[in-house]
């Protein structure tokens, strides 16, 4: 099984972005685009990673009524990402209508239909029942047609135990051995991420903020690949 990497391109301005894509694609495949530089610069930047030939992992959480959560993910579609983000908490009448309207803007757009992942627990929370929790969002998930979920690494072989494997697991909260714990709570070194089946890792500052990004992701890379 082999767990791909995704860099969260969380800085201010396209400026920043631009010069993070330039120094970590081609290496880099997959950038995630999240909230902070969405709100800040839009579809301008989706297209900027797709030029540079790598894909986008539009992280933008959607959680509302499912009329808006299907209307979303059209869109999102049609700015050909690879795969997103919602709620696993909206439930699944709003999973079913964003997986919906996601195939249908695909169908009508030529085009293949982005992976839709469910956001269960962030890995920046915790709680006594924490496993038990994602566990049941993730369930939910998987009867509502999306392809999988965003989950910590703790729950990630549980989750593949439970909903098989080609149920997606992505994990935030990476953090190389040494590196900085930031707002994280519950963290796992690449290696483990590995050994725990996820099939894509997503590490922020820890390349993003690093001195020198390309030598960080390099040495992420090489932890997924041993
Ligand atoms: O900098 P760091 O590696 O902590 O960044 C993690 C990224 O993953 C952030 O962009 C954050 O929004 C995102 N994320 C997360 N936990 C989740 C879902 C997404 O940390 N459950």
């Amino acid at each position: 099984m082999k767990t791909q990497l995704i860099v969260a391109c969380d800085v201010d301005t396209l400026k920043e972005a631009r010069k993070a894509i330039d120094r970590l694609a081609p290496r880099v495949k997959i950038f995630k685009i999240g909230s902070q530089l969405f709100t800040a610069c839009g579809p301008e930047v989706v297209r900027y990673v797709q030029r540079r030939g790598a894909r986008v992992f539009l992280d933008l959480k959607f959680h509302d009524i499912p009329n808006t959560v299907a209307k979303a993910a059209a869109a999102a579609t049609r700015l050909g990402v690879f795969m997103m983000t919602l709620h696993a908490g909206g439930g699944p009448e709003m999973l079913r209508a964003a997986r919906e309207a996601a195939g249908e803007a695909a169908k009508a757009n030529k085009i293949k239909r982005p992976l839709l992942v469910a956001v269960t627990v962030l890995t920046s929370q915790t709680c006594p029942d924490v496993q038990a929790r994602v566990l049941a969002l993730a369930r939910s998930a998987s009867g509502s047609g999306v392809d999988g979920v965003v989950a910590s690494v703790e729950e990630c072989a549980l989750i593949k135990q439970s909903l098989g494997p080609e149920f997606l697991v992505v994990t935030p909260g990476i953090r190389p051995a040494g590196a900085s714990v930031d707002d994280q709570k519950r963290i796992a070194t690449p290696a483990q991420a590995r050994q725990a089946g996820s099939d894509f890792i997503v590490v922020g500052r820890p390349i993003i903020a690093a001195p020198d990004p390309a030598a960080a992701a390099r040495a992420v890379l090489k932890e997924i690949k041993a």
